[in-house]
């Protein structure tokens, strides 16, 4: 606990009224990969303005070495507590301890690490495997019988999403064998490789004819794969079906256009649950659980996907 911290829960235990003070956050983003990613970023923005905390914000750039450099400036710096969207899930142990040592308060957002939960407050995210897991049923239910030769487009290497998304539908498959994953590479959850790796993917699959289904572990992906189906003259949606995770508003637009046909949500605010976690412990060292869990919905083309475009497209993605 940081001395303001500590001053700050005595009083509250004294019952004595301290004279508010701003708590500083450093927020360690990754970068700006994805639509889901922006409004993650305008919204911890957002709630920490409304919250009267200071936000020091670090893009990352999808380097986790900047990640780590951006930690460790923070805790010179003091902080009172640090958010951080880890790029990959190894590697943050001795950062970890570090803010562990000067008795900061790590608090992860959406993405996990694989270090022990004894050196970070809470985690806030969904259920990852889950979510591959949802999207996995409902191509199963979706394709019945029917053989099905499906093409995966894999978040970034190495992060805790792309591990769970992919083992989670594998899951949702299994015991249908007319369901194969014949293709899976990474196009780092964005939308302009996603639509490289899906050409090439079309032009190894007969043109794309051997392709029943596309799962991408992000919306952005699936996005820029929609166009590539386009250009090589097949209909997206209906030639080959089209799940992917996010529930952004340009997915929402593809399914309202027959050109998606599901996509599993992962909400963008993890900063609320997050700030309403520190403020507690700041207030009286509450601790949060390990794990905070955000919702994982499933809309398909039968949910008002134009409604839904219409709800969220001014809200940051
Ligand atoms: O960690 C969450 C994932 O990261 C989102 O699904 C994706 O869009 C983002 O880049």
């Amino acid at each position: 606990m940081t001395f303001k911290t500590l001053m700050m829960t005595t009083a509250a235990t004294l019952g004595l009224t301290v004279a508010a003070q701003a708590q500083t956050v450093g927020f360690s983003q990754i970068g700006s990969e994805s639509g889901w990613r922006a409004a993650e970023t305008t919204l911890t923005r957002q709630q920490a303005e409304e919250r009267g905390i200071d936000l020091k914000f670090s893009d990352a750039q999808q380097k986790q070495e900047n990640q780590i450099a951006a930690m460790r400036n923070f805790i010179a710096q003091g902080v009172d507590a640090i958010l951080i969207a880890p790029v990959v899930a190894t590697g943050w142990d001795s950062v970890l301890e570090e803010a562990k040592e000067a008795e900061i308060p790590v608090v992860l957002l959406d993405r996990r690490v694989d270090s022990s939960d004894d050196l970070y407050l809470t985690a806030v995210g969904s259920d990852l495997v889950h979510e591959g897991e949802v999207a996995g049923q409902w191509l199963a239910e979706t394709v019945g019988d029917a053989e099905c030769r499906v093409v995966e487009l894999q978040g970034t290497t190495g992060s805790s999403p792309a591990i769970d998304r992919k083992t989670g539908f594998e899951t949702g498959i299994a015991g249908h064998d007319n369901i194969e994953i014949v293709r899976s590479q990474t196009a780092d959850f964005t939308r302009s490789v996603g639509k490289e790796v899906m050409e090439s993917f079309l032009q190894a699959e007969n043109g794309g004819a051997d392709i029943c289904a596309l799962y991408a572990h992000n919306d952005d992906m699936a996005v820029g794969a929609i166009q590539a189906i386009k250009e090589a003259g097949l209909k997206p949606g209906e030639d080959i079906l089209v799940v992917s995770i996010d529930a952004v508003p340009d997915i929402f637009k593809a399914m309202a256009d027959g050109e998606a046909n599901a996509t599993v949500e992962l909400t963008p605010n993890m900063a609320d649950p997050a700030f309403d976690a520190l403020e507690a412990y700041w207030k009286d060292g509450t601790l949060p659980p390990k794990f905070i869990q955000t919702d994982s919905a499933l809309y398909t083309q039968d949910d008002d996907p134009a409604g839904e475009y219409e709800a969220r497209k001014d809200l940051g993605y």
